[in-house]
């Protein structure tokens, strides 16, 4: 609900709300950002310095707490007393334009304002306030949308130049607050490989930045992070999370002042950034996304994970089943034929597969990562029958087809790059620098949007394809107007390209997760993570992401062991577990297997197809779990899925206890595992030990919990598991796991 009264403003649901005040000045205050309060909360909740603290500048010589930079702001510039960040930068020639911005105007709607600019913009059942500031000399007018969306609030401005002369906008965040008290910072950091580990820093008072400046939102810093107070827990305590629906250079600024205000502000990078606005005409911000959880972490990510699937996604994606995969980039790279695919179609048929996806290598020259990107014709040598047929004969094994493309990039050495060297983005007088042997194609140009969408599209039509890989593998180098107007131009392409054909699943990529983000997701329901398919390299990844995004947007592969990235040797049951908390797919090459890997990973896409719904839409909780472990816990109605997975095994593991919070204290509940076969050659000695009676067809133990009995209050106190196996004899129901030892336990209310 969004209401207005006396110059307070109030937007507020049963999650979160925001109370906003029109001080007699004319600048906008913020009472309240938070959890629920109503709007005559607002003269409580109200900053107010009676005295001031001495040397301060009064902004209204007639009001005596008119000093701009003492004030709780929703929106603030430099140069009026405000000394803090400030969310807008205007230069002309002379240099830095003064800006005094006082409300002018508001209005309240239902729905969300329509952009003019291509970028992304959340959607569904909202509401919505505009409040329009004009500088007091008439130059400028900033349009300032707060959408109520139910577990969010989304922000974003929109400045108007009215004046006769152009201004150079040096910098306009999407949003900014002051929020009472300090916090600390929770941000997701890594590199190519490692994305999303999280890092806690206290933010005081000196600036604390959260900032990409690759050209792309980026593995370096995600655009997501939240701030805490400080002792919040997982289940307790207020988390505030903020993201960005935009792919490009970003930033969020956290500072604390010596008046105990924290003041945040995101939006896109002013790192190299710079646009020209000409008279009359209007910059557009990307959308931030602002939500709150009293209760703690999970209550933040519960409250993000349901904005994403349902007012970020497509809508023909919202809540739609996702299929399990088979890629064939880890097993075969560049090295296929027709006939390898096929047989390795037939084999994620046998193991339960529904979608091939034929990644990068079927085109033009590309038999390695320097030649032929940008030339999307079907390699003869490879593929003599076309994809039409090769689409036609998986289809006919009862596979769905999907394939690969990285359309914004090019190698120098392709038929593309002959024709047309300047549609390529260099670094004229400089040389230019080469990433992955490739440069990107200059998107904000019309012709080479028009040549990619003409030429995807082209290729899209000519075979049964359901599914497309859009990748991205190097960073961007351009600079000022260019790096914004490129992300500009790849949403245009995006929605030029899916918008007509809503039978193909995207998914997203760059080089894993170099661009997991709301902008993605606005047009791709899911990304794929990370390149790193190791399980346990996974469990940090997965973990790092689930704060923000949830598990239908992330992509999980199983791959082989030893790792090709971390050399290390995992149970197929681990791998399969820690996919299984996301979109469960296999890319290694299924024509090595043997009968009992083959009989284990059919379980394990039985298993969560049977359960998918739970995994890929379920509600997702972070548990405690022993030291060294992680468990996770995806729940709907009367029904849990609990992943409880292990890092090293210690030496006479101690005792473990399965702590989940399914809501009725009384109700009886039955806790079962999933079967999962592991090859009794691997345990060595103590297999040997196994008596024959436990051990299947092809000599594979079989570990599962025995059916056990508990009460909603004691799985909330925690339900103590059987010992792990410690050397000192194989007993029924024991849990024979090792390193990297994991299991799923089903959940299940009794009637
Ligand atoms: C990088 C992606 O992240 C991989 O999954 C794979 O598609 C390769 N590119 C192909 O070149």
């Amino acid at each position: 609900m969004i209401q207005e009264q006396n110059g307070t403003f109030y937007l507020g649901n049963d999650h979160l709300s925001l109370l906003l005040r029109r001080t007699p000045f004319g600048k906008l205050e913020q009472v309240h950002f938070g959890g629920p309060v109503d709007i005559g909360d607002a003269p409580a909740l109200t900053c107010r310095p009676i005295a001031g603290w001495g040397v301060e500048l009064r902004y209204d010589p007639a009001v005596n707490w008119s000093n701009l930079d003492t004030l709780s702001l929703a929106w603030s510039e430099a140069g009026r007393g405000d000394y803090r960040e400030s969310p807008i930068e205007l230069f002309r020639e002379d240099g830095p334009v003064g800006l005094d911005l006082i409300y002018l105007s508001h209005r309240i709607f239902q729905g969300r304002a329509e952009m003019t600019a291509p970028l992304p913009q959340a959607h569904g059942n909202c509401e919505t306030l505009e409040i329009v500031l004009e500088d007091r000399t008439g130059d400028f007018t900033l349009h300032l949308f707060f959408t109520l969306y139910p577990t969010a609030l989304v922000r974003r401005a929109a400045l108007e130049n009215h004046s006769a002369k152009p201004v150079q906008v040096a910098s306009l965040m999407s949003m900014m607050m002051d929020l009472p008290g300090r916090y600390d910072m929770t941000t997701f950091n890594g590199r190519w490989s490692r994305e999303m580990h999280p890092e806690q820093v206290r933010a005081g008072q000196a600036k604390v930045v959260n900032e990409s400046r690759s050209g792309f939102s980026s593995h370096f810093h995600n655009p997501g992070f939240l701030l805490s107070a400080p002792g919040a827990g997982e289940d307790h305590g207020a988390v505030y999370g903020f993201n960005l629906i935009y792919s490009g250079n970003h930033y969020a600024a956290i500072q604390q002042n010596t008046l105990n205000l924290t003041r945040v502000s995101q939006g896109i990078s002013p790192g190299h950034f710079q646009k020209r606005l000409a008279p009359s005409e209007v910059f557009e911000t990307p959308e931030a996304v602002i939500s709150f959880s009293g209760q703690g972490f999970n209550g933040l990510s519960r409250n993000m994970h349901r904005f994403v699937n349902e007012n970020i996604v497509p809508e023909r994606w919202q809540r739609r089943p996702r299929p399990v995969v088979y890629n064939s980039w880890e097993g075969c790279r560049f090295d296929f034929d027709e006939e390898k695919l096929l047989s390795l179609a037939r084999e994620a048929r046998g193991i339960g597969c529904e979608l091939f996806v034929l990644d990068d290598g079927w085109f033009g020259a590309r038999d390695h990562a320097a030649a032929g990107l940008g030339d999307y014709s079907v390699s003869p040598r490879k593929l003599p029958h076309g994809l039409g047929w090769l689409a036609e004969q998986i289809k006919m094994l009862g596979l769905d087809f999907g394939l690969w493309f990285e359309p914004e990039s090019i190698n120098p050495d392709s038929n593309l790059y002959r024709a047309h060297p300047e549609w390529a983005i260099h670094s004229d007088p400089l040389p230019d620098i080469y990433g992955r042997g490739q440069l990107l194609l200059d998107l904000t140009r019309r012709d080479v949007r028009e040549y990619i969408v003409q030429n995807v599209g082209t290729v899209l039509d000519s075979a049964d394809i359901s599914y497309v890989k859009w990748d991205m593998n190097r960073h961007s180098v351009a600079l000022g107007e260019k790096a914004h107007d490129y992300i500009l131009g790849l949403y245009e392409v995006l929605d030029a390209i899916f918008t007509p054909r809503p039978h193909i699943l995207l998914e997203g990529c760059a080089s894993g997760g170099n661009r997991f983000d709301l902008g993605m997701l606005s047009f791709a329901p899911q990304i794929w993570a990370s390149d790193d398919t190791d399980p346990v390299a996974r469990l940090d990844i997965q973990r790092g992401l689930s704060y923000l995004y949830p598990q239908s947007a992330i992509s999980a592969h199983v791959s082989a062991a030893p790792h090709h990235q971390t050399m290390r040797l995992t149970p197929l049951t681990m791998r399969g577990n820690v996919a299984s908390f996301g979109l469960l797919g296999y890319e290694f090459d299924l024509d090595r297997l043997t009968d009992d890997e083959r009989a284990e990973l059919l379980e394990q896409t039985a298993f969560y197809k049977f359960h998918r719904e739970l995994f890929q839409f379920g509600a997702f909780r972070r548990e405690p779990a022993e030291e060294g472990a992680e468990c996770w816990q995806v729940q709907a109605g009367d029904m849990a899925l609990v992943g409880l997975f292990h890092r090293l095994m210690p030496v006479n593991p101690g005792y473990e206890w399965l702590r989940t919070d399914l809501g009725e204290k009384r109700a009886s509940y039955r806790i079962t595992s999933r079967r999962q076969l592991s090859s009794i050659a691997t345990m060595g000695r103590p297999g040997t030990r196994i008596p024959p009676e436990h051990r299947g067809e092809h000599d594979f133990w079989a570990d599962e919990l025995p059916s056990m009995t508990a009460s909603g209050a004691a799985l909330r106190a925690g339900v103590c598991l059987p010992q792990r196996f410690a050397g000192t004899g194989f007993r029924e129901g024991i849990r024979m796991q090792s390193d990297f030892g994991s299991n799923i336990y089903v959940i299940t209310k009794l009637p």
